[in-house]
C-alpha cells in the first residue's frame, strides 16, 4: 500500500477502530468457537467480541495452518479489513532449536548469531510469524536471575555486537520478504539488574550507569534498524518502564531516533497499578500512552479506557493517532495489506523445519557454544579405542536440552547426549543411565556399579530447564537434588571422568570442579546438542567457547562481573581493610572470556605502534599468537582498555575488541587491533559521551584475567 493509501485508510478509522489496533491478544481469543461467546479470559480482561474483532495483533501462534484460520476468520468480521500481525517468542530457534542465548554469547561469534537468526526467521516465517520478540539484549551480572539464560552475558560491548547481528539476521533484506521477520529488542530497560536477582524485583540503577552499561545493546539494536522495542516490567529511575516518558520518548525516540513500534511486556501496562504508579486502569492507560507504549500486550486498559479519556479531553487524540500510524506502518512494511498470510505455508514449513541444513547450522553453533572449563589430560576421548563408556545423570539420555524459551521445540526431536555418543563410537561401547535429579540410594548404587564396569564415565548433570528462564530466579546456585552426592561417589572410583553441565545459568561448581578431571559447560545446547557435545568430546571439533558471563565462586559474590570499579581500597592480601570477603575470594571461579581448548597458545611481542594518541589518529596494538600444542584450534584474542582516571570512576577494564584466529600446531600469527579515541569515550556524570586526556592501559590476552598491559596517553 502506498503511504497515501495508508493515510486514507487511517483517516477512515473510527476512534474505536484506532484503539483496537493497540490491543494484542493470544490466539485463543480469535478462535472461531470463542468469537460468539464470552469466555473466562475475555471476562477477566473485560473485553467484548467487538474489541476482539478490532484487535491489531496476535501473541504467539502454532503454525501456518492456525495463522491462516485466525487471519481469515478475523478478516471476515473486520469492517476495514486491516490484517492482524502475528508476533511470537522465537528466542533461539522456531522448531530447530539452537543453544540458549547465553550459550550463543559464549561463541563470541557473530556469524553464529546471524546463522541462528536466519534459520529461526525462515522457519518462523513459514509458520506465519511476522515479528519475533527477540533479541533479548539485557545486560546480566547476576546468575540468580532466571533470565540470564536468555541474555548473551555481562558485557555491554559483546552484547551490542550480538544485538546487531541478531537484528540483521532476523530482518534480512527486508521484512516484507518471506523468510524474514521483524525483530523486537527487549526488555527496555535494565531488567537484568533486578535486585538480589529476584524475578520482577525492583531495579535501581543510576542514569549514567544505565547509559554507559545497560543502553549500549539497545542502541545497537536501534542502529541496526530493529522494528520494535519491548518495555521491561521493572522501574527505571523510579518509574515503571511502561509508563516512563523519559525512557520511551526522550531517550528512545528523541535521542536515538527510533521510529518503530513500542510494545509493552505481558500485562505490564496494567501492572502500573501494582507498582503504585497508576491509581487504576484508566490512569494506567493514560500514563502508558503518554509515555509512548503503542501496543498493550495482554491487558485491556486501552480498549476499556482510551475512548473515555480522549472524549473527556483527558488525553490528546494525537497520542493515539501516532501509535496507530506506527502500527499500520509496520503492517504495511511487512506487506500484510497485499498479503495478510505473508510467509505462511504448510508446504514450506514441512520442507524447512528441522531440515538437514538447519540441523547442521544448529550443530555448528552448539559446537562453538560449549566452554571447556577444565581438562586434566582426559579430553579428547579416542573414538577408535575399545574403552567402554558410561553416561550417567539426569541429562544422560534426554531430549530436554532445549532451554526455557524453546517454545515450539520438541524434546523428541533432540539428539540426546547418549544418541550423539552412540552414533559416534557405536552403541556397543556405550551404556547410558538416565537418572532423576534426586537419586535414591539404590539409584546411586546402580550408577556406581555401572561406572565401576566402564573405562570412561560421562557425568551428565545440571539443572532442569524449568529452573531458569522467566520466573526462574534462584537464591542458591547449587546443583539441584543430590547430584553432588552422585558425583562424589563417581569421583571416588578414580575413573577417567568428564562432567558435562546442562544449565541455564552459571552454577556454584567449585567443589565439583575441584574433583572432576574434566568439565565441559554445555548450557542448553538445543536440538543438535548430543551431536555437538560428542563432536567436542571425541575431538572432531576443538572447543572454542569463551565465557560471556563470570562463573561465581559462590552465590554470595552475586552480582559479579569483570568490568567492576576499582574502589578506594582495592584488595591487598592479608589486609583486612581492603575490599574483600573474610570467607571467599573476590575473584569468580572462572572469569569472563575464559575457556580452554585442546591445545595451548602463547602470546609474545605485544606492542603499541605509539604511546601517544591524539583525537582523529589511531594506535595499533599488535601481538604474536602461537599455537604451542599438538592440535589445531581457535583462539579468541581479546582487547581490553582501562581509563585510569575519569570524571566518574571507570571500570578496571572494558572489552573493546576481539578476534578469532584458527592456528595449526606451531603456526603463529600477528594479531592487530586499531585503537582510536572513540573507543575511549564513556558516559560522564552529566550523561555526555566523552573521552578525557590522560593515561590508558591497553590489555590483550586470552581472557579478562590473563592480560599483557600496554600503557598509552590520550592527549588533546
Ligand atoms: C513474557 C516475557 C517477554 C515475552 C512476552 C510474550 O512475560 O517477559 O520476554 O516476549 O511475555 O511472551
Amino acid at each position: 500500500m502506498t503511504e497515501q493509501q495508508l493515510r486514507e485508510l487511517f483517516e477512515s478509522l473510527t476512534l474505536e477502530e484506532k484503539i483496537g489496533q493497540l490491543l494484542q491478544l493470544a490466539p485463543f481469543f480469535f478462535k472461531e468457537n470463542i468469537i460468539g461467546e464470552i469466555t473466562g479470559p475475555m471476562e477477566e480482561l473485560g473485553i467484548t467480541n467487538e474489541d476482539i474483532s478490532r484487535a491489531g495483533s496476535v501473541l504467539g501462534i502454532g503454525g501456518a495452518k492456525e495463522m491462516k484460520e485466525i487471519q481469515s476468520a478475523y478478516l471476515e468480521r473486520s469492517e476495514k479489513k486491516i490484517p492482524l500481525v502475528f508476533m511470537a517468542d522465537i528466542i533461539h530457534g522456531y522448531r530447530t532449536i539452537f543453544p540458549i542465548p547465553l550459550g550463543l554469547g559464549c561463541t563470541w561469534d557473530m556469524e553464529s548469531a546471524h546463522k541462528m537468526a536466519r534459520v529461526s526467521a525462515m522457519e518462523a516465517s513459514a509458520g506465519g510469524v511476522h515479528v519475533t520478540f527477540s533479541p533479548m539484549v539485557d545486560l546480566v551480572r547476576d546468575a540468580r536471575w532466571g533470565r540470564v539464560m536468555e541474555s548473551t552475558g555481562e558485557d555491554p560491548y559483546l552484547n551490542a555486537q550480538f544485538a546487531r547481528a541478531l537484528v540483521e539476521g532476523y530482518q534480512g533484506d527486508g521484512i516484507h520478504k518471506d523468510g524474514n521477520i521483524a525483530a523486537c529488542a527487549k526488555h527496555f530497560a535494565a531488567y537484568g539488574a533486578v535486585e538480589s536477582g529476584r524475578e520482577y524485583n525492583t531495579v535501581d540503577v543510576s542514569e549514567f550507569i544505565l547509559r554507559d552499561q545497560y543502553f549500549p545493546s539497545f542502541k545497537a539494536a536501534v542502529d541496526a534498524g530493529v522494528k520494535l522495542i519491548m518495555t521491561a516490567f521493572n522501574t527505571v529511575l523510579g518509574i515503571p518502564a511502561s509508563g516512563n516518558k523519559w525512557l520511551l520518548r526522550d531517550v528512545l525516540r528523541k535521542e536515538w531516533g527510533f521510529k518503530g513500534v513500542v510494545i509493552s511486556d505481558y500485562g505490564a501496562v496494567k501492572e502500573l497499578i501494582a507498582h503504585g504508579y497508576a491509581k487504576d486502569e484508566r490512569d494506567a492507560a493514560k500514563k502508558a500512552l503518554e509515555a509512548g507504549v503503542d501496543i498493550e500486550m495482554m491487558s485491556s486498559t486501552y480498549p476499556n479506557h482510551l475512548k473515555d479519556l480522549i472524549e473527556n479531553g483527558d488525553l490528546d487524540v494525537q497520542l493515539l493517532d501516532e501509535a496507530v500510524w506506527r502500527i499500520l506502518t509496520l503492517k504495511n512494511e511487512i506487506g500484510l495489506f497485499e498479503n495478510p498470510y505473508k510467509g505462511a505455508s504448510e508446504e514450506l514449513e514441512k520442507r524447512l523445519i528441522l531440515c538437514d541444513a538447519h540441523r547442521q547450522a544448529a550443530r555448528e553453533v552448539a559446537q562453538k557454544s560449549l566452554v571447556l572449563l577444565k581438562n586434566e589430560h582426559v579430553l579428547p576421548l579416542d573414538p577408535e579405542s575399545k574403552e567402554q563408556i558410561a553416561i550417567i545423570g539426569p541429562f544422560a539420555d534426554t531430549g530436554a536440552i532445549l532451554g526455557g524459551w524453546s517454545w515450539h521445540g520438541r524434546f523428541e526431536e533432540s539428539v540426546t547426549l547418549a544418541d550423539g555418543i552412540r552414533e559416534r563410537i557405536g552403541k556397543e561401547r556405550v551404556e547410558a543411565y538416565q537418572t532423576p535429579f534426586m537419586l535414591s540410594e539404590e539409584e546411586i548404587e546402580q550408577a556406581v556399579a555401572l561406572a565401576q564396569k566402564a573405562d570412561v564415565v560421562i557425568l551428565a548433570i545440571g539443572e532442569s530447564h524449568e529452573w531458569s528462564g522467566e520466573g526462574g530466579s534462584r537464591a542458591f546456585l547449587t546443583l539441584p537434588g543430590n547430584q553432588e552426592q552422585l558425583a562424589e561417589k563417581i569421583f571416588e572410583l578414580n575413573k577417567k571422568t568428564v562432567v558435562v553441565l546442562f544449565n541455564g545459568r552459571p552454577l556454584e561448581i567449585r567443589e565439583l570442579v575441584h574433583q572432576a578431571p574434566a568439565v565441559l559447560e554445555a548450557w542448553f545446547p538445543g536440538t543438535e546438542g548430543g551431536h555437538a557435545i560428542s563432536d567436542i568430546l571425541f575431538g572432531d571439533v576443538a572447543p572454542e567457547g569463551r565465557l560471556s558471563i563470570s562463573i561465581p565462586y559462590t552465590v554470595g559474590q552475586c552480582p559479579i562481573y569483570y568490568n567492576a570499579f576499582n574502589t578506594g581500597r582495592p584488595y591487598v592480601p592479608n589486609n583486612r581493610f581492603t575490599t574483600h570477603y573474610i570467607d571467599a575470594p573476590n575473584d569468580p571461579l572462572y572469569p569472563f572470556g575464559y575457556g580452554l581448548t585442546y591445545t595451548t597458545f602463547a602470546y609474545s611481542d605485544a606492542k603499541l605502534s605509539r604511546s601517544i594518541l591524539r583525537k582523529g589518529e589511531t594506535i595499533e596494538l599488535s601481538v604474536t599468537v602461537k599455537n604451542t600444542g599438538t592440535r589445531a584450534a581457535t583462539e579468541t584474542v581479546q582487547l581490553y582498555i582501562r581509563d585510569v582516571v575519569g570524571t566518574v570512576v571507570r571500570p578496571i577494564k572494558e572489552l573493546k575488541g576481539f578476534q578469532k584466529v584458527h592456528l595449526a600446531p606451531n603456526e603463529t600469527c600477528r594479531v592487530r587491533f586499531t585503537i582510536d579515541e572513540t573507543m575511549l569515550r564513556y558516559v560522564n556524570h552529566d550523561c555526555q559521551y566523552v573521552s578525557d586526556p590522560g593515561t590508558f592501559i591497553a590489555m590483550v590476552g586470552p581472557n579478562s584475567k590473563e592480560l599483557i598491559q600496554l600503557p598509552f596517553e590520550l592527549v588533546e
